[in-house]
């Protein structure tokens, strides 16, 4: 039986030494930046963005190498993005992984950059992908690119940003979710496969596994939010009502949420029907995504 903890470990540890060889040692006369870049990318995170890169090119047959250096470049742009939510502009939160935000450590001048660092060098990093062909990095660019910007995650993030204070529709918030979330998600999946030599038809059937995934995983941060602990997220909760955040549970109420949120897992994994045992992975991820409680 294929078993999710173990696995989960073993992809966030190989992560890890991937990072950690991908952005530069705290030394050097940018000493105290790439610094405040580790300390956020390194040593935390679920690493979820980078292991469903890597799972999707061994779904469609992929060795894990071809996408490891674009599996480094999700989990900085990711980063940056937690770095900058955080910020008093943005969230203003204090707690992330279980330690001080970046900001709160560095001040928010450097913490600002060490994000601006994150992404820019995401893409040097996945621009010199050694071992696949370079049409096929050009057009993983192009897509990350476009789930990143403002397109995609960073209209997200303006829309969560101005909206706080006015309820939206159902539509208007699965549409903010897509991008502030989805898009990097998405993102992730497709460009693990495409990496790893994926068909037009795997190309499709993990665009909707990915797309189901992504929103239901920040549905579940949502419910999170209300329902757990700081302690137990390494982040401050109960944050989004406080801040008139549009949400799930703000819209549909727990359990309606928690329903739809199982929905978006079924049908996640129902998009996989085609894919053989090299799926379970992602299929498991798909379980995980809901039943998470961090
Ligand atoms: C948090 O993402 C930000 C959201 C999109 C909800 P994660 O829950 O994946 O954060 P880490 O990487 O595990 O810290
Ligand atoms: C974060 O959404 C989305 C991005 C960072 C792009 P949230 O603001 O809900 O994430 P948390 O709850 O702070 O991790
Ligand atoms: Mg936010
Ligand atoms: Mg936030
Ligand atoms: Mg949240």
């Amino acid at each position: 039986m294929f078993e999710l903890d173990r696995y989960l470990k073993e992809r966030a540890s190989l992560v890890e030494r991937l990072l950690d060889a991908a952005v530069p040692g705290s030394e050097g006369p940018s000493a105290r930046l790439n610094e405040a870049m580790r300390y956020s990318l390194l040593d935390g995170g679920k690493r979820l963005r980078p292991i469903l890169a890597l799972a999707a090119c061994e779904a469609v047959g992929g060795a894990i190498d071809d996408a490891a250096s674009f599996a480094c470049a999700v989990e900085m742009i990711h980063t940056y993005s937690l770095i900058h939510d955080d910020l008093p502009c943005m969230d203003d939160d204090d707690l992330r992984r279980g330690r001080p935000t970046n900001h709160k450590v560095y001040g928010e001048a450097l913490a600002t950059l060490a994000g601006d660092a994150l992404l820019t060098d995401a893409f040097g990093v996945l621009a010199r992908s050694p071992l696949v062909a370079p049409a096929l990095v050009a057009q993983t660019i192009a897509e990350l690119s476009e789930a990143a910007g403002s397109r995609g995650m960073v209209a997200g993030q303006v829309i969560d940003l101005l909206g706080e204070g006015r309820a939206m529709e159902l539509a208007e918030l699965e549409y903010l979710h897509g991008r502030k979330t989805g898009a990097l998600f998405l993102a992730s999946v497709r460009g693990g496969a495409r990496l790893g030599g994926a068909t037009a038809a795997e190309m499709e059937s993990l665009s909707v596994y990915a797309k189901a995934l992504g929103l239901c995983f920040q549905v579940v941060d949502d419910i999170l939010d209300v329902e757990a602990s700081t302690e137990q997220m390494g982040k401050r909760t109960g944050k989004d009502q406080a801040h008139g955040k549009n949400t799930y549970p703000g819209l549909l109420g727990l359990e309606r949420s928690r329903d739809f949120a199982r929905e978006l897992s079924n049908r996640a994994i129902a998009a996989l029907s085609n894919f053989d045992g090299r799926a379970e992975p992602l299929r498991a991820l798909a379980v995980f995504v809901v039943e998470r409680k961090l």
